[in-house]
């Protein structure tokens, strides 16, 4: 079973397309990205021109998707979607850029991956609305230029080191999303509450935004299962009572943790002594990749002062040591 936590996409998220904002209205927070945004949009209507290429960054679960949507919904675009895992000739990404429309939005999802002898495809594609491709075999092969409609590229990332400088230079917005508010949080809950018609008392509201990790895909997953909850074992409508009952059956962590995050926090105070210890190490130590790691798990364990990043590597703070001396048991059975 997924762990309800996890900030990473599950199958179920999938069919949230019913609760995913289709406004810049409606999106809550990230006010500043919003605030610019409207700017770049109204002018770039005014100019009657694309709006320039937006990479947004950030980890999982923060709304990236939901933006490029919005983004496209807000100039009254279309939007066209790929992947950067699933271009792997550079026909792929030619046949994706033949295919667009003047005005289009072309929505890039972990463009990070796309290998880089593809990627400088792109760099033309971007800078003059040209796609430069090669035919022929062999010895008998001519370079072709073809004129492509203005468009406007949205690459999302969770891993915007990974970006070479080259493809990052020609974005001429870049945004990192921030994680969210409690308050956010609440409001976003709330928010899915009125799509989903079904009922949630403010203080249940609170609760759920509490506990979602500063992630707006874990507060909506978690609403979903207090409302089942709600629905079999309470009144029908959610209140305080019913959520921390099932928050506790769910056996969600008072401060948004998750398995992985609990695993590394017992890998770093009890393998490693509480460190300094560099990331690879502790990787290894829990099997996860790198990327996993730092992508992932550390930014909010960072923002949530349980770790520190030193020269000679990571350490736990006195909150981490409290909470992993606190828990029954330890988590290596
Ligand atoms: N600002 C927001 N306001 C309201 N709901 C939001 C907001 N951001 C995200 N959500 C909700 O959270 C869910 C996850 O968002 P989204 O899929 O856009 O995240 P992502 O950053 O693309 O994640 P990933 O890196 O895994 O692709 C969406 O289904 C949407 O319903
Ligand atoms: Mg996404």
């Amino acid at each position: 079973m997924d762990r309800i936590i996890t900030s990473e996409k599950t199958t179920e998220d999938i069919f949230d397309k019913n609760i995913r904002p289709d406004s810049l209205e409606e999106y809550v927070g990230q006010e500043e990205i919003k605030e610019n945004l409207k700017v770049f949009i109204k002018a770039a209507q005014m100019r009657n021109e694309p709006l320039d290429h937006v990479l947004l960054y950030g980890p999982p679960g923060l709304g990236k998707t939901t933006l490029a949507h919005i983004i496209a919904n807000e100039l009254g675009s279309n939007l066209k979607t790929a992947s950067g895992p699933s271009i792997e000739k550079s026909g792929d990404l030619a046949a994706v850029l033949s295919n667009l429309e003047p005005g289009d939005v072309l929505f890039v999802d972990e463009i990070h991956r796309i290998p880089k002898f593809i990627e400088e495809i792109l760099y033309p594609a971007m800078e003059d609305f040209e796609l430069d491709i090669v035919i022929g075999s062999e010895g008998k092969s001519r370079n072709i230029k073809i004129d492509l409609p203005p468009f406007t590229l949205v690459g999302a990332t969770t891993r915007a080191g990974d970006i070479s400088s080259p493809l990052r230079d020609r974005f001429g917005i870049v945004s990192k999303l921030n994680y969210y508010s409690t308050e956010e949080l609440k409001q976003i809950v709330l928010r899915t509450s009125r799509v989903l018609d079904m009922n949630i008392d403010e203080d249940a509201a609170l609760e759920l935004a509490k506990r979602s990790r500063k992630t707006p895909r874990v507060a909506n997953r978690l609403f979903k299962r207090v409302r089942d909850f709600a629905l079999v074992e309470g009144e029908g409508y959610i209140d305080l009572d019913i959520t921390l009952k099932s928050l506790d059956r769910l056996k969600v962590d008072p401060y948004g943790l998750d398995g992985i995050d609990l695993e590394y926090l017992n890998a770093l105070i009890y393998k490693f002594n509480k460190g300094p210890v560099g990331v690879e190490t502790i990787a290894t130590s829990i099997g996860e990749e790198v990327s996993t790691i730092e992508d992932v798990v550390e930014p909010f364990l960072l923002q949530e002062g349980f770790v520190k990043r030193t020269k000679s590597g990571r350490i736990v703070t006195e909150k981490a040591l409290e909470l992993v001396g606190g828990k029954e048991g330890s988590i290596w059975e």
